[in-house]
């Protein structure tokens, strides 16, 4: 049987082909508004695609964030800056404006474990992915040991170009883990490239005078330092560690137990010398009575 395929079934049709989703999900009840005249046609046509605009922009945000490799999820106002006064918060929070992307300004976080590097890195890339910019994130480890195969296998060019072409590439934990002679150089090729074009975010709990030891070469680790210090942003983070911030808190209630302790121990101290005092008072009061009385009582 040949079923002939009125307008209406064309339309919905039509919105599938087109991936529009949402006004496909939504033109009935548009229909009956308009019917009903309680819409007009134009503002109808207006909000159907406004919905189907922010759903679109929405899944090109996620999709960005999704392919940028965050270990984890954190936002700028998951951090806690009133743990890290070390931190300037209005400084952070303006890089939400990602003028360091348009200056291709760089970012570098220094400092010990645990003081919340990895997660201001991921929350400054998730606002660049949300505003449409090319992100992704990667371990400085894994990244090296991704030069070196496309190396082993001819394809280093490529690699790098894939690499420097990201709008910004974080790298993380520079310094973790020992980094050979020839890998330094690879890091090097990658920086250059990248180099007042992109921007870069390393995060280091090695500060920048031991970078000669950690390249196991001064003249490399100053060539590297030299590209990415240029234009950049340098935050030195030199507070204690969030992981283990109860950790910090419990020893400090056991010393502040120790205190009480030893207030106790001198309270008692206190007390029992007093307690002797009184004995040895009433001892020489009853002791001289005692003479006195002999006394008399031998006149
Ligand atoms: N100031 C902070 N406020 C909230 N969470 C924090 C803060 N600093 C660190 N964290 C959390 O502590 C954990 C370790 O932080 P991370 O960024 O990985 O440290 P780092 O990279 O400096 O070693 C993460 O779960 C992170 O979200
Ligand atoms: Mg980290």
């Amino acid at each position: 049987m040949y079923f002939m395929l009125n307008n209406y079934n064309k339309l919905k049709n039509n919105l599938e082909k087109l991936h529009l989703l949402k006004t496909n999900e939504n033109i009935d009840t548009y229909i009956d508004l308009v019917n009903k005249k309680e819409k007009t046609l134009v503002d109808a046509l207006y909000e159907l695609t406004s919905t189907e605009l922010e759903y679109k922009d929405d899944n090109a945000k996620n999709a960005l964030i999704k392919v940028a490799g965050f270990p984890y999820n954190k936002t700028l106002e998951d951090f806690d800056f009133t743990f890290q006064p070390s931190i300037n918060k209005e400084e952070i929070m303006d890089l939400k404006n990602l003028r360091f992307l348009t200056n291709n300004e760089n970012i570098l976080l220094i400092g010990s474990p645990g003081v919340g590097k990895t997660h201001l890195a991921i929350s400054i890339g998730i606002e660049c992915a949300k505003n449409r910019y090319s992100t992704y994130f990667i371990t400085c480890n894994d990244l090296l040991l991704k030069l070196k195969k496309a190396k082993l296998e001819n394809r280093l060019n490529d690699k790098l170009k894939t690499y420097s072409s990201y709008s910004i590439l974080i790298i993380d934990e520079v310094g973790f883990l020992p980094i050979e002679r020839e890998d330094a150089d690879l890091l090097f090729q990658l920086i250059n490239k990248r180099y007042e074009k992109h921007s870069t975010i390393i995060t280091s709990n090695i500060g920048f005078n031991k970078w000669g030891e950690l390249f196991k070469d001064n003249m490399i680790a100053n060539a590297i330092l030299d590209r990415l210090l240029h234009h950049s942003k340098i935050l030195n983070i030199t507070g204690n560690s969030y992981r283990i911030k109860d950790k910090i808190k419990n020893t400090e209630d056991t010393s502040s137990n120790n205190k009480l302790e030893e207030n106790m121990t001198w309270f008692s101290f206190k007390k029992s010398y007093i307690f002797i005092l009184i004995f040895y008072y009433k001892f020489i009061l009853t002791l001289t009575f005692y003479i006195t009385y002999l006394l008399k009582v031998s006149v």
